[in-house]
């Protein structure tokens, strides 16, 4: 694939249609803060727990968020890739055995700032669908920019992130509506973060759904939510993943249920595959 970004109308022809190789996930919001960094970590932890082999994509080019919450400070990172000095096994990181994340490399102001054939090219150095893992969680950054369209693009599935608020309801709404203008049809799933009752979650989902059915004939389903808890504030300071030392906490409850819910989504894919989670 040596092609320009910009010969891209639709960006849904960077998807491969291939059921082998891992599934892709990107988590997005549409706008910043909502939880998405801790829920693709916490959710990667719980993945590689269950045996999958997980690598995390930070798409926040420019602030290196997952490598922050991780507590480590890695020697290469996406520019390394994208100038081709470094391949992509010195790129990317070991944490665990079974979790690997590709750093995005901090105050490289020029990585956010990419343009589409520079993506593309980052895109084909990934080359994320032949890689050996079961699933690939793409940490997209904020808004509904170029970099999150394509996050979108190439994902199997988009999860949706969002708060119990109003501005946060109007955020997800716009970068479903771009990722389906932009050729991304879904499946999309919908996870409410920092809820106090589950009741707010659905309530949430049904407000963006609807909305989203109404103007788009797009379906958008439930995913299930996280609770507002002050141990991901402390794991943070800890920079260690909530689940991992918090595993019992509400927040690590929802967490552990939501890639449970993420593995038989995908099951599909990963039944007709030779090398699926042990
Ligand atoms: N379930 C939660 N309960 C309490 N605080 C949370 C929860 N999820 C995220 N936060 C807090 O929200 C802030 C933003 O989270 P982050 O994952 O960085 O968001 P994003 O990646 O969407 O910008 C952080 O300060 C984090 O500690
Ligand atoms: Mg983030």
């Amino acid at each position: 694939m040596s092609r320009n970004g910009s010969q891209y109308q639709d960006l849904s022809q960077l998807r491969t249609p291939s059921n082998d190789g891992p599934t892709v996930l990107t988590v997005a919001s549409g706008k910043g803060g909502v939880g998405k960094t801790h829920l693709s970590v916490n959710v990667a932890v719980c993945l590689a727990d269950m045996g999958y082999r997980v690598l995390v994509v930070d798409g926040d080019l420019g602030l290196a968020n997952v490598n922050v919450l991780l507590g480590i400070n890695p020697g290469y990172h996406a520019g390394h890739l994208l100038d081709g000095t470094q391949p992509f096994d010195k790129v990317v990181d070991e944490i665990e055995e079974n979790l690997h994340i590709l750093p995005a490399g901090s105050a490289m102001v020029q990585m956010a700032e990419l343009d589409m054939a520079s993506q593309v090219r980052l895109l084909e150095r990934l080359d994320l669908y032949r890689r050996p893992y079961d699933f690939v969680l793409i940490d997209a950054s904020a808004g509904i920019g170029a970099n999150v369209r394509l996050a979108l693009a190439i994902a199997h599935q988009t999860i949706v992130v969002m708060n119990p608020e109003m501005t946060s309801l109007t955020d997800a709404y716009a970068l479903v509506k771009v990722a389906f203008r932009s050729g991304c049809k879904g499946p999309f799933q919908v996870v409410v973060n920092r809820v106090r009752l589950a009741e707010q979650a659905r309530e949430m989902h049904t407000c963006l759904s609807s909305a989203a059915g109404a103007l788009l004939g797009l379906e958008l389903e439930y995913a299930g939510y996280v609770y507002l808890d002050s141990v991901v504030e402390r794991a943070m300071r800890e920079q260690k993943p909530f689940v991992r030392v918090y595993p019992r906490a509400p927040a690590s409850r929802c967490i552990t249920t939501l890639a449970h819910r993420l593995v038989a989504l995908n099951s599909g894919r990963k039944e007709s595959r030779s090398t699926g989670g042990r």
